[in-house]
C-alpha cells in the first residue's frame, strides 16, 4: 500500500512529482470547469490552468482526469486535474460528498502510473472529507502484481501527500489512521480475490489467513476435512467433495477484554465455482475465482477490527470449498444432514454457496452472538436485479438490517434493502427431506436468503432467532468493466468498509 503523509506546505510548493487538484462544473452556465477552492495557488498558476481548462473544454465532471506538465508557479512537474462532478449547490466544500472526493482522488491516482508521489490540495476540507481523499488515493493507487514475472514499468504512486491547514493536523490523525486501516484491509481482500484459483484454494487460503494473523490479536483455527467430518459440517464437505482440493472452515477470533457485544461474520469462500455437475457455460465461469469475495471481506475485516482495537468481540467464519465436478461431486437428488440435524435435498449443484454458508451459520449460532452477518457472492439474480455496483441486504431483524444499512451508508458502499419473500419457504419444500436447497429463478436472491435463514439458530432462553443479516455481493465484489473512481478491474474489496463500520457501531 502507498504511504500517506501530511504537509503544511502550500500545494504549489509541495515536493512531489504530481499535484492533484479537484475541478467542479461551473455553477451557472452549463459549460466549463473551475478549480475547487482551497488550492491556494498563486495567480499566474491559476491563470495558466484556467486557460488550459478552457482550451481542453473541461467540464469538471466525475471521471474527467487530465494531466498537465509544466504549470508555472507549481513545484511539481505534473498537475493532474480530477473532476468532482455536480455539487448540489454552490456551497463548497460542505456540498461535496466524501464519495465524490474518494472517487475523484481515486481516478487521479489511477491515472498517475509512472509517477512516484502525488500531493492533494485539501485546504478547507473537514477531517472526514480529507480522509475520504486519502482513502480514494490509496485505493486508486492499487495494482495487483502478484502474478507478473516482471514489475510493470509504470507503477502507480507509492507516496500520497496531503496539503492540509496547520490547524487541522491534530484532528486529522485519528481519521487518517482509520482510513489507512480500512484501505489496507480492502486491499488485502482485493489481493485474495485477484489471486489465481490454482494458487488460492481452501488450504492455501486458510494458510494465508494464518500467515497474516502473525501475532495473537486474532486467533485462527482451521478445520481440515477430517475435522469438518468430525464436526458434521455436511454442507461444506458436500460442496468440496467434487474437488481434488479439500475444503476448510477457518474461524478467526478477536476477543478484546472490554467487549460487551459479540458479532459473528460468515463469509462464502468458494475459491472457484465451476457450477459442479450443473456446469456453468464457459463465459460465466471465467470470473468465478471471485466467488470467495465474501470470505475475503470477512477475513480482512476481522484483521482491521483487531488492528483498530475496536471494543467488540468478533468471530469470523470462512467457509472455504472449491465447487468442481470430480467423481465425488454432489449430485442432484443427494440428501445431506446438517450439523444442526436438518436434512437438505440437493437440487442444483451450482447453488453451492448456501450449502457452505449453512455450516457457518450453525457454527456461529452455537456461540449465541448478538448478531450474525453473512456476506456472499450468492446469486446471479442479485446481479440481474441490482446491477454490478449495488449489494442486496436482507435479514430476519429490522433493527440489525437498519444498523447494517446505516453502516454501509456511512462508508458509501451502495446497497439496497430487499424484502424477504413471504412465499419463499414453501418454494423450498422438498418431497423427501426437511427442505430442498433451490426454489425457482424468479426472486432467486431472496429465496437463497430464505434458505440461509432456516439455519440461523434460535436465541437461548428467548423467543425467536438470533438477529441475522445477509449481504449478497455478487454484483459489486468483482469489476469486469472499465475501472472507475477508486475501483480497479477485478476484485474490489467491497464489503470490508461496511463490516468494519458495523463493528464500530457496536462500541
Ligand atoms: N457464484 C454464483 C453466483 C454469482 C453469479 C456470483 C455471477 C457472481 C456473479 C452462485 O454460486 C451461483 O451459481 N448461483 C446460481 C444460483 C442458482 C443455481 C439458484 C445462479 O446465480 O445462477
Ligand atoms: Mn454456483
Ligand atoms: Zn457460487
Amino acid at each position: 500500500m502507498a504511504t500517506v503523509t501530511v504537509t503544511h506546505d502550500r500545494p504549489a510548493a509541495a515536493d512531489v512529482d504530481a499535484l492533484a487538484l479537484a475541478t467542479l462544473p461551473a455553477p451557472a452556465t452549463p459549460t466549463g470547469a473551475r478549480l475547487a477552492p482551497g488550492h491556494g495557488l498563486p495567480d499566474d498558476s491559476q491563470a495558466h490552468l484556467r486557460a488550459a481548462m478552457d482550451t481542453l473544454q473541461l467540464k469538471g465532471s466525475a471521471e474527467e482526469v487530465v494531466r498537465l506538465p509544466g504549470v508555472p508557479g507549481v513545484a511539481a512537474s505534473l498537475v493532474v486535474l480530477t473532476g468532482l462532478g455536480r455539487v448540489s449547490d454552490a456551497a463548497y466544500p460542505s456540498a461535496v460528498t466524501p464519495e465524490q472526493l474518494r472517487r475523484a482522488a481515486g481516478a487521479a491516482a489511477r491515472n498517475l502510473a509512472g509517477t512516484d508521489s502525488v500531493a492533494f490540495a485539501v485546504g478547507g476540507l473537514d477531517p472526514a472529507r480529507v480522509s475520504a481523499v486519502a482513502e480514494g488515493a490509496l485505493l486508486g493507487a492499487y495494482t495487483f502484481t502478484r502474478h507478473r514475472s516482471t514489475p510493470p514499468d509504470k507503477a502507480t504512486p507509492q507516496r500520497v501527500v496531503l496539503c492540509v491547514d496547520k490547524a487541522q493536523a491534530k484532528a486529522l490523525r485519528p481519521p487518517l489512521r482509520r482510513a489507512e486501516a480500512l484501505v489496507a484491509a480492502q486491499l488485502l481482500a482485493r489481493d485474495l480475490v485477484n489471486t489465481a484459483p490454482n494458487q488460492l484454494y481452501p488450504e492455501s487460503f486458510a494458510q494465508a489467513v494464518q500467515d497474516h494473523a502473525g501475532g495473537d490479536a486474532v486467533k485462527v483455527d482451521v478445520m481440515d476435512e477430517q475435522a469438518l467430518s468430525r464436526a458434521r459440517c455436511a454442507g461444506t464437505l458436500c460442496v468440496g467433495q467434487g474437488s481434488a482440493r479439500p475444503p476448510r472452515i477457518v474461524t478467526m477470533r478477536y476477543t478484546p477484554r472490554r467487549a460487551q457485544r459479540h458479532l459473528a461474520l460468515v463469509g462464502k469462500g468458494i475459491t472457484f465455482d465451476s457450477g459442479g455437475l450443473w456446469i456453468k457455460p464457459g463465459a460465466s465461469m471465467v470470473t468465478m475465482k471471485s466467488d470467495m469475495a465474501g470470505a475475503a471481506a470477512v477475513a480482512a475485516s476481522v484483521f482491521a477490527i483487531a488492528e483498530m482495537e475496536l471494543p467488540v468481540r468478533v468471530t469470523g467464519y470462512l467457509c472455504l470449498a472449491e465447487n468442481m465436478l470430480g467423481g465425488g461431486a454432489m449430485r442432484p437428488g443427494d440428501v445431506i444432514t446438517s450439523r444442526g440435524g436438518r436434512t437438505v435435498e440437493i437440487i442444483n449443484p451450482d447453488a453451492e454457496g448456501r450449502l457452505v454458508l449453512l455450516d457457518g451459520l450453525e457454527l456461529a449460532g452455537e456461540e449465541q452472538p448478538d448478531a450474525i452477518v453473512d456476506i456472499a457472492t450468492l446469486t446471479g439474480m442479485a446481479v440481474v436485479a441490482l446491477g454490478f455496483r449495488v449489494a442486496g441486504l436482507m435479514g430476519n431483524d429490522e433493527a440489525l438490517e437498519q444498523r447494517l444499512s446505516d453502516a454501509a451508508a456511512s462508508v458509501d458502499e451502495a446497497h439496497l434493502r430487499v424484502p424477504m419473500l413471504e412465499e419463499a419457504r414453501s418454494l423450498l419444500d422438498s418431497a423427501v427431506a426437511d427442505l430442498k436447497h433451490h426454489g425457482e429463478r424468479e426472486g432467486g436472491m431472496q429465496i437463497a436468503a430464505r434458505f440461509l435463514q432456516e439455519f440461523v439458530p434460535d436465541r437461548d432462553g428467548a423467543r425467536g432467532q438470533i438477529p441475522w443479516a445477509h449481504l449478497d455481493i455478487a454484483g459489486p465484489a468483482f469489476n469486469t468493466k472499465a475501472p472507475y473512481g477508486f475501483t480497479p478491474k477485478g476484485g474490489t474489496g467491497y464489503g470490508v468498509r461496511t463490516l468494519v463500520a458495523l463493528a464500530e457501531s457496536f462500541r
